[in-house]
């Protein structure tokens, strides 16, 4: 059950410098390492699995990212080793690849971020045209393909990758047709996924999110083309900063009729570069603020120990580590169990954060040079 822990995070990293590449994430892996590591034992995954600890997927239905489920962890890691004492299960280790894949997975099991409601998708389905081309288990036009058929459904990277790929086509289609071009909100695309995920004939579909190391991305955004247009105010670093998926596939969608004519097609291997790159990289390393990390770093007594390296403590920050909001995933489980004792011998309580931005905030001064 002991996992090898790995360091994946090779490049040095320190206030101002490149941000080390993202370590790669993959639903498939996360929920193998859910059941062979015995969270399944006490927590259940839409319904399936043990009542002792929260429905993981149900638990935060909006927003969830590795800064919340870090966080939240975190708080909750005490209670939850000693009910796994209790039950006799061995606490695993979790390597930093172990950490990214579980995100991956709790990601994959909630899908898109924003709640949908069904019966307005219904509607919207209609009203925005989508029905007239496809049935849900049939084709309503050449090519169109029908609802069970479509991979994005339950994969949002590819969601993002087809909204971009056939927007173009979908242009041309709807201009013969003479249709308007039709716009999307993210909440248009909540309520239509909503409609459709729930339908008997799709209910169960496979979901699958996985993302890469970004690091071929910035070649593919540059060999497409977006370079051309998204520098200085367009810089898509800064835009897709909070943006989640649901909302920048629809930004694609939406962005059809700004684009050069004819459209850079992006296959699927592509799309979930650039996103990685573009996108998880901002979501993995969260924009944390030093000065306030600093403040919850005293705060929450962790300065105590290692400041000046009390009680066996590692001085921190300034080890040079890269530590994410994933990476400090796996040092819990790691190192937590050794850090709570040490506590409980020094009479402190087990500090908790009160957001997950607290969570990001340390993790950007544990990042900071000292
Ligand atoms: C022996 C039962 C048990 C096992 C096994 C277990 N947990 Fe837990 N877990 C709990 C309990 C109980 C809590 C709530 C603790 C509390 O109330 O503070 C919890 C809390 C959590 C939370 C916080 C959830 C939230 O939204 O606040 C996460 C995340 C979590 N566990 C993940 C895992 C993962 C991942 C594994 C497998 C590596 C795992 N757990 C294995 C019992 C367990
Ligand atoms: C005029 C016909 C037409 C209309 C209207 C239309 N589509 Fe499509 N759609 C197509 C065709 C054709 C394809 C396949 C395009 C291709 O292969 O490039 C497609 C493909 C797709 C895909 C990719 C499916 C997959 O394999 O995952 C999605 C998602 C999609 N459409 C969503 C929509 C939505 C949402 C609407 C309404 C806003 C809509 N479509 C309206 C013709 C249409
Ligand atoms: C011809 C210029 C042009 C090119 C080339 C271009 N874009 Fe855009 N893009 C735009 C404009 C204009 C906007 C709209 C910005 C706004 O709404 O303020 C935009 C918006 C976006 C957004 C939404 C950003 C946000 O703030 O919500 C994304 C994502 C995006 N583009 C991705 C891409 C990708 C990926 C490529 C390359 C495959 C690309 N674009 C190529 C002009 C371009
Ligand atoms: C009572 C002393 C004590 C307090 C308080 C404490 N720690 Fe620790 N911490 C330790 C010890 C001891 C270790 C080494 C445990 C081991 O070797 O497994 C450690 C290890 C760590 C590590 C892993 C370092 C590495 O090698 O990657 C991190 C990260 C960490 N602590 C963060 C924190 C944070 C954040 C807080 C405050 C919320 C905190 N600690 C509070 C004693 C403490």
């Amino acid at each position: 059950m002991m996992r090898e822990l790995c360091i994946c995070v090779l490049t040095v990293w320190s206030a101002g410098a490149a941000v080390p590449p993202v370590i790669p994430g993959d639903s498939e892996r996360g929920a193998k390492l859910f059941e062979n590591e015995r969270c399944v034992a006490c927590h259940s995954v839409n319904g399936k699995g043990g009542k002792m600890g929260m429905d993981l997927s149900a638990r935060v239905d909006r927003g969830f990212t590795p800064a919340l489920l870090a966080s939240a962890m975190w708080n909750h890691a005490p209670v939850m080793w000693s009910a796994m004492e209790g039950a006799g299960i061995e606490r695993p280790q979790l390597s930093p690849s172990d950490a990214a894949d579980l995100f991956a997975y709790l990601y994959s099991t909630r899908f898109f971020d924003k709640p949908g409601d069904a019966a307005r998708g219904k509607q919207a389905f209609a009203d925005r045209h989508c029905a007239e081309c496809h049935g849900i288990t049939e084709s309503r036009a050449e090519g169109a393909p029908p609802v069970v058929k479509w991979d994005s459904l339950g994969q949002p990277m590819v969601l993002v990758q087809q909204m971009w790929d056939h927007s173009s086509r979908m242009r041309e289609a709807f201009a013969r047709k003479k249709i308007a071009w039709q716009e999307l909100t993210a909440q248009d695309l909540s309520d239509i996924l909503a409609y459709l995920r729930n339908l008997p004939e799709t209910r169960g579909v496979n979901t699958h999110f996985s993302f890469t190391t970004g690091e071929g991305g910035q070649a593919i955004f540059e060999a497409k083309g977006c370079v051309k247009c998204h520098v200085g105010k367009l810089a898509l670093e800064d835009r897709l900063h909070n943006l989640d998926l649901t909302e920048i596939a629809v930004d694609m969608w939406n962005h059809a009729p700004r684009m050069i004519q004819p459209v850079p097609q992006l296959s699927e291997d592509e799309m979930r570069q650039l996103l990685s790159y573009l996108w998880m990289r901002q979501f993995v390393y969260a924009k944390g603020d030093v000065g306030r990390g600093k403040q919850v770093f005293a705060a929450k007594h962790c300065a105590e120990c290692h400041n000046g390296g009390e009680h066996g403590a590692p001085p921190l920050p300034g080890q040079g580590r890269g530590y994410s909001e994933i990476t400090i995933v796996s040092a819990l489980w790691k190192h937590g169990p050794q850090m709570f004792t040490r506590m409980r011998q020094a009479k402190m309580a087990w500090p908790r954060f009160s957001s997950p931005q607290q969570m990001s905030d340390l993790v950007a001064y544990l990042n900071s040079v000292q």
